[in-house]
């Protein structure tokens, strides 16, 4: 598991919140739940959004990183922060609505964890999710050549990163058997970043942390960011007006139990 920095993750708090937002505005409205998880709950913010909402569940926010739950736990929300992994999640009861916000894409074999949690529903639970798509996008594919390419290829390999979401006609296959009512859908924010190097920025409190974890000479950490930084400043230029624009898609999955 990679090192979560909770203030490198927060830089870009404003764009990173919108999409949890959008999902969290996207709940049914007659959802009254006694049970909640928010699975990769990071610092937090959404599992207390949970609780101030429903003041009466047990709101739970689970994430595998300490530094991001010690965060978490300075907000002083009504939450049971549990320290653990979403690929070992098997609570003790059903669940009324399983929240997992851009935290997904570090676990692996959606095929059968997606089916694990909408079993983990009750009657009329729901699952709510939200994933970065970056199949297809510039910055993903620049990265993967100076990964491949450089004198740091052989630390790079094999290294566990983000994993690419699958079709979202998938994600229903595996859903339509256990929930009866599913929402999917995608939108494509356009961020418009300020900065120097903005989506190098963006990435360090996400993408390029198992990366920088794996290269431990600071010398060799810079030179990679800065084979990548030619890259970026190619496909992603900053105009006049200082703006870098860095479009980034985001699958949302609404599911609900019979
Ligand atoms: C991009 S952050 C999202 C945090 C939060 N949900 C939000 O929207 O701000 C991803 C979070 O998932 C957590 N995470 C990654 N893999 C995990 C796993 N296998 N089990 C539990 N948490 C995990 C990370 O520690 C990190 O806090």
């Amino acid at each position: 598991m990679p090192t979560w920095n909770p203030d490198v993750y927060a830089l870009y708090r404003a764009y990173r919140e919108r999409p949890a937002l959008d999902l969290l505005t996207a709940l049914p409205r007659d959802l009254a739940p006694d049970e909640i998880w928010d699975l990769g709950c990071g610092p937090g913010e959404q599992a207390a959004l949970l609780a101030a909402r429903h003041p009466e569940a047990t709101v739970h926010g689970l994430d595998s990183s300490p530094e991001m739950l010690e965060r978490a736990r300075g907000l002083n929300a009504k939450v049971d922060w549990v320290l653990g992994d979403i690929a070992g999640f098997a609570p003790d009861k059903l669940i009324d609505l399983l929240f997992t916000n851009a935290a997904l894409q570090w676990v692996d074999d959606h095929e059968t964890l997606i089916p694990r949690l909408a079993n983990a529903l009750a009657p009329r639970g729901v699952l709510a999710c939200q994933m970065p798509v970056i199949a297809d996008v510039a910055w993903r594919e620049t990265l993967a050549e100076v990964m491949a390419t450089g004198p740091w290829a052989d630390r790079l390999t094999g290294v566990e990163g983000v994993r690419h979401t699958r079709d979202a006609r998938d994600y229903y296959d595996w859903l339509a058997p256990i929930c009866p009512e599913i929402d999917i859908w995608t939108t494509t924010y356009l961020h418009a970043l300020h900065g120097q190097d903005p989506i190098v920025d963006w990435t360090m409190g996400t993408t390029l942390l198992p990366y920088l974890d794996a290269l431990s000479d600071p010398a060799e950490k810079a030179a990679f960011l800065n084979a990548w930084r030619g890259r970026l400043a190619k496909d992603y230029p900053r105009r006049a007006d200082g703006a870098t624009l860095f479009p980034f898609t985001r699958m949302f999955i609404i599911a609900r139990r019979d």
